[in-house]
């Protein structure tokens, strides 16, 4: 099948990448010089594990190009993706711009021939039968085409896995032209007994803000248990393990951190919360689920401000982890973004690592805070680490070397990946989320400082 996808960010370029290598004849449309460039060079603008390799042999192998304007690739498309971004705007709803002028290009750029016109992007429940407004004014007379709602589900940081085998397919059409459409072509992805479910495209929209607001509220749902724990000496290693041991609750989803980001848990919340009171509802633990993880963004920074008693003016920060999550150089609502606000805005001078998200971060933060070429580098002088994404070469560390670079010895771990015990051993401060330590919780005050010798 000839296919178009329009739009190569984190979701569009590994749909198009993946749907030529399983055979597929499909032209990715993008829109920003810099990046198309880039994707004709032959490098690929964003980090993702595998795809870089992926797009150079499906364009080697003449499965996969890129263009500029639609126009042309639409004409000759049997398949279109709208993968373009769906950015929450002020009032939280989902940002339906990119996606209406898209649709627009592609009504006036259809073929003679039937074509089914996808939406990728994540977009409130109605938005196909708008999409499917828009295309029927562009297009020309008695043009023949369907719109079908496909929402994607795949995770940055194994969004090639993801996409190749899905947990499942969700396919929102009332056509049955476009059902047999998209069931031919995902078959080679529900080979075993992964499910194509076909819905109407409403429920299809709905799935989509469905599965990211109940896995927001697993995230919200065990930070704010954390914070009890804090408060009430319990531990939350241990309640994890009690809590998630029940088979009806499971252990995905359950560690408590610095609260979600990225650039589909906060907006995707925020735009169920708005399309809900459109829709004259109150969607109360939606909105209680965006309020704890606001307030969780805030935790770490507020330890550390605590624990050097408001003063962080000549205090130097480390920071390890810039990326919402490991495994990308994503950085779209990065707790980071909101941990190093507060750090400057306390008067501290901020030195920053990610092993892949410097350049993103560079154009975040700009001279504001310093870059380290390397994890240890960044904690010589540092007055505290602050730990904020869990990348695996994070997570033992040699602290011996730690110890002696930094001006004292503090560890603010967002994420819980370090042994209290043995770092006080070591003679560290270890604050954590979600337990009573000498330091963290209610109860005690800080110590003065960290202990010297090792
Ligand atoms: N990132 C994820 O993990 C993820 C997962 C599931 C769903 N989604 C949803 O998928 C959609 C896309 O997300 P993303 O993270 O890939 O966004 P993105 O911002 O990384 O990518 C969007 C791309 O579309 C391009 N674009 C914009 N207008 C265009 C036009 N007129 N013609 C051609 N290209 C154009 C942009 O330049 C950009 O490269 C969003 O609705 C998002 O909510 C994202």
């Amino acid at each position: 099948m000839r296919i178009c996808v329009v739009g190569t960010g984190y979701v569009g370029l590994v749909v198009g990448t993946c749907l030529a290598e399983m055979g597929q004849d499909v032209v990715c449309v993008e829109n920003d010089e810099a990046k198309l460039r880039s994707l004709l060079e032959g490098e690929v603008p964003i980090y993702e594990p595998g795809l870089e390799e992926l797009v150079r042999r499906n364009v080697r192998e003449q499965r996969l190009a890129f263009a500029r304007e639609l126009t042309g690739v639409v004409a000759r498309s049997e398949v279109v993706y709208i993968g373009v971004g769906t950015p929450q705007s002020e009032n939280g709803a989902a940002d339906l711009g990119t996606v209406m002028a898209v649709a627009a290009d592609i009504g006036a750029s259809l073929g003679p021939h039937h074509t089914v016109v996808v939406i990728k992007s994540t977009v409130p429940v109605g938005t196909a039968v708008q999409v499917q407004e828009v295309i029927a004014q562009n297009a020309p007379r008695g043009a023949d085409f369907d719109v079908v709602s496909n929402p994607e589900f795949l995770k940055e940081g194994c969004a090639i896995d993801d996409f190749m085998r899905p947990d499942r397919i969700v396919v929102g059409t009332g056509s049955e032209r476009a059902r047999k459409v998209m069931a031919y072509l995902y078959a080679p992805l529900v080979r075993t007994e992964r499910p194509i479910l076909f819905m109407d495209n409403r429920s299809a929209e709905m799935c989509k803000y469905a599965s990211n607001a109940f896995l927001a509220t697993k995230i919200s749902f065990i930070n704010e248990i954390a914070n009890i724990c804090e408060k009430v000496g319990a531990d939350i290693r241990e309640v994890r393990r009690g809590l998630g041991s029940d088979q009806r609750i499971g252990f995905q989803f359950l560690f408590p951190g610095v609260g979600y980001g990225g650039s589909c848990f906060p907006k995707d919340v925020k735009a169920l919360r708005h399309t809900a009171r459109e829709a004259g509802y109150d969607a109360r633990l939606i909105a209680a689920v965006d309020a704890v993880n606001d307030a969780q963004k805030h935790l770490l920074g507020k330890k550390i401000v605590a624990h050097f008693d408001g003063d962080l003016a000549d205090r130097l920060i480390a920071v390890w982890g810039l990326s919402f999550k490991p495994r990308t150089d994503d950085m779209r609502e990065a707790p980071s973004r909101v941990l190093i606000a507060q750090l400057l805005e306390a008067g501290a001078r901020v030195n920053v690592f990610d092993p892949v998200a410097m350049e993103e971060a560079r154009s975040v933060f700009g001279d504001a805070v310093s870059y380290a070429p390397s994890a240890y580098r960044a904690l010589e002088g540092a007055d505290a680490l602050a730990l904020v994404t869990e990348w695996n070469e994070f997570r033992r560390p040699d602290f011996k070397r730690i110890a002696q670079l930094m001006r004292e010895r503090v560890i603010f771990d967002g994420r819980n990946i370090y042994d209290t015990e043995i770092l006080q051993e070591m003679g560290f401060v270890h604050y954590c989320i979600g337990r009573r330590t000498p330091w963290n919780g209610a109860h005690e005050r800080p110590p003065a400082r960290a202990k010297d010798g090792l």
